[in-house]
């Protein structure tokens, strides 16, 4: 396990960028999967801005999405497909039969798990998952005590995750369940990397990283795999020993 603090937002932003682009550069065909939500935006338009600047082609890239709030359309801007279209598809023009995201509308949630399972499996696995982090420890929607060995499921929302979520949502929105990949998707990736930024991370990263690795902190997966790098600022880190 690899722990990168870097000394803002703008500088963990840059670093996770720059694994995507020399992945891609290496790997055009690469399967990824970034999370949507605050701490990847700049992460995202640093993305564009160097597929750009340096010529990078993503069209071959293939993406799936982490997760999904059960039951919120695309189209709302509070949901990850939106974040993800915005932020990522569409400046990288990658290929829309290269896209596998989770229909937070399906009838049918196991299909769409399973779906989103073979589509993966596919593919040879996902070469690079870049994940954030819940301040109750969650990762994608694996909540507190989701097993380690689960891949795609659906799951009911802890209250936090609830109650934090309405930050992307315009009015106030009921979020009940979710439906995400599994731990076992992340344990299974090439290379894992978990960001945070921020003081209201500091503890849950300290806890990730210093704790017990148990299913109750999802996030202290990432000390289970073998090429796992947390990749943090210096206020996410401000709680871990010796760094005060
Ligand atoms: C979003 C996701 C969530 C977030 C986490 C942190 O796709 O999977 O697990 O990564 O809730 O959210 P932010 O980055 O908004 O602090």
């Amino acid at each position: 396990m690899k722990v990168s603090i870097e000394k803002d937002y703008d500088a963990m932003s840059l670093r996770t960028a720059r694994q995507v682009t020399e992945l891609v550069k290496s790997k055009p065909d690469a399967l990824i999967c970034i999370a949507a939500g605050h701490t990847p935006a700049l992460t995202c338009e640093l993305i564009a801005q160097m597929a750009k600047k340096e010529n990078i082609d993503f069209s071959r890239c293939y993406f799936v999405s982490l997760d999904e709030w059960v039951g919120i359309p695309p189209e709302n801007e509070g949901s990850c497909q939106y974040f993800l279209r915005n932020n990522l598809f569409k400046p990288l023009h990658v290929t829309e039969k290269n896209i596998h995201v989770f229909n937070a509308l399906a009838g049918n949630m196991q299909k769409e798990c399973k779906d989103m399972d073979d589509f993966i499996r596919e593919r040879g696995g996902i070469d690079l998952i870049i994940v954030g982090v819940g301040r109750n420890g969650h990762i994608g929607f694996n909540e507190p005590g989701a097993a380690f060995e689960q891949y795609s499921h659906v799951i009911d929302l802890h209250e936090v995750t609830q109650s934090v979520g309405q930050k992307y949502f315009r009015e106030q929105t009921t979020l009940t369940q979710g439906i995400t990949l599994g731990l076992q998707h992340l344990l299974d990736a090439r290379k894992a990397i978990l960001i945070a930024n921020g003081e209201k991370k500091a503890a849950v990263i300290k806890e990730a990283i210093e704790g017990e690795i148990s299913p109750q902190m999802p996030a202290s997966v990432i000390r289970r795999h073998a090429n796992g790098e947390f990749i943090i600022d210096k206020e996410a880190a401000s709680l871990l020993s010796g760094n005060a």
